[in-house]
């Protein structure tokens, strides 16, 4: 599958952004957990999270799709997970597998994790490792790499630093601690996304939280009660429309319903310093996150660094941030984010090979990349994908600028995460 941009000369309207996808599938997985029915709105139909609810299905959980975007999970229960017939097969989602890894090492039966080829080639040590010593028996290709088969076994507790800020490794942990003979006692070397602590909370576990530490008391007994939840649209697809409207000229966009939890929301602070014009409107709460409208406009913009802690607050906007610094005034230099080499491409490599055939002057660094600007983007071409959606959506953004129609190959992975983005794009064209 291609898709094929056209140039265009402003973007105005009003958009809906869809959920947030690191939300809904703690919604699916915590719902299925708890005591009593949950009732979900505005929850992703993405592939990735279509993929965990047929995963919670398989392990006997009802899950019922009401109307559009809303769901109804009969919780069964801490241990009332059944074994499922077949291996569950997580697509493309590092999040789906990672998770239901620390979740599954701790049932009392035996189940088998894959994907796709990009995620069977993601490292899934980083939970093997800690999950192993709170003494689960996870096995892998290499011990690294999905298919994981997992022999359900009782874990004991864990103080654990965790190497690298990772949302995914915490909360696989988290979900595993739940089951644990002992404290979970976890340190992040620096904030990473908090949905899990917070949704925890919501379904009733009294989890400690302190700066960058966890803390789950074993002597507290552990019950997650159903719940209602509104998941807020997901920033980090309100991205590529918030990088748009900034870069193409006479535009002004309302995005609605967007998720601006601190610990996701780096691009905002990104656009400001570049001097990006947006405000945050009708700022309120849903799901237990903060959500707001965000207006977007024309912006002249001018190169930053960016770098250290902010780097996990925004990994996955870093790809279409690569694209608004390409329109930007001078330098941007990304540092720290060696993470985006094990996404689901190698993301530094793939958006410096495919901007630099697009005619922009990009230098690959080893933790990131350094993006010379403003540059002209050149039409007529060819981009490459690599099967990954946010490389996807962050080209077609550049093409809107292009001098000339560019295609885009190999983008269906986009359904991974925004099936409605290439419709949504549309819509703006005025
Ligand atoms: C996610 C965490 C991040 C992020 C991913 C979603 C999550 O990954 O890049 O898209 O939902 O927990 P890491 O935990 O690998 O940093």
């Amino acid at each position: 599958m291609e898709l094929k941009v056209n140039p265009t000369g402003r973007l105005r309207g009003e958009l809906v952004i869809p959920g947030d996808k690191s939300i809904s599938h703690r919604a699916i997985i915590l719902g299925s957990l708890a005591k009593g029915k949950t009732l979900v709105r505005g929850l992703l139909e993405a592939e990735d999270c279509l993929n965990t609810i047929k995963a919670f299905q398989a392990m006997g959980v009802k899950i019922i799709k009401k109307s559009p975007g809303e769901y109804l999970i009969e919780g069964v229960g801490l241990r009332g997970l059944k074994e499922p017939e077949e291996v569950i097969d997580c697509g493309n989602s590092g999040t789906g597998m990672r998770l239901l890894t620390g979740l599954l090492a701790p049932q009392r039966f035996y189940s088998v994790l894959t994907g796709d080829a990009s995620l069977r080639k993601r490292p899934m040590d980083r939970v093997i490792k800690p999950l192993t010593m709170m003494g689960a028996r996870i096995w892998g290709r290499e011990d690294k790499y999905a298919p994981l088969s997992i022999k359900g076994s009782v874990l004991s507790g864990l103080e654990y630093t965790l190497p690298v800020a990772s949302a995914q490794v915490k909360s696989a942990l988290l979900l595993a601690g739940l089951y644990a003979g002992g404290d979970l006692k976890l340190t992040e070397p620096g904030q990473s996304r908090d949905h899990t602590e917070r949704m925890l909370k919501g379904f009733g576990v009294n989890l400690h939280k302190k700066d960058n530490r966890i803390f789950l008391d074993s002597k507290e007994e552990i019950r997650l009660y159903g719940q209602e939840i509104n998941v807020p649209g997901d920033l980090s697809s309100a991205a590529f429309f918030l990088v748009a409207g900034l870069i193409t000229g006479e535009s002004e966009i309302l995005l609605r319903n967007v998720g601006i939890n601190p610990t996701r929301s780096g691009l905002l602070e990104v656009v400001k310093e570049m001097g990006g014009r947006i405000e945050l409107l009708n700022q309120r709460q849903a799901g237990g996150e903060p959500v707001a409208d965000i207006m977007v406009r024309s912006s002249y913009l001018k190169g930053i660094v960016i770098e250290g802690e902010i780097i996990p607050r925004l990994i996955d906007e870093l790809p279409v941030i690569a694209v608004m610094a390409s329109q930007a005034e001078g330098e941007t230099v990304i540092r720290d984010a060696a993470e985006l080499r094990v996404k689901e491409t190698d993301r530094i490599r793939a958006i410096v090979r495919e901007l630099s055939r697009l005619g922009v002057e990009i230098e690959e660094l080893t933790d990131g990349m350094v993006i010379k600007g403003p540059s002209r983007i050149r039409g007529g071409v060819r981009v490459k994908s690599y099967g990954d959606h946010r490389m996807a959506m962050s080209l077609a953004i550049a093409g809107l600028l292009a001098d000339d129609m560019i295609i885009i190959e190999d983008s269906r992975s986009i359904n991974t995460s925004f099936p409605e983005f290439p419709g949504l794009l549309k819509q703006l064209f005025q």
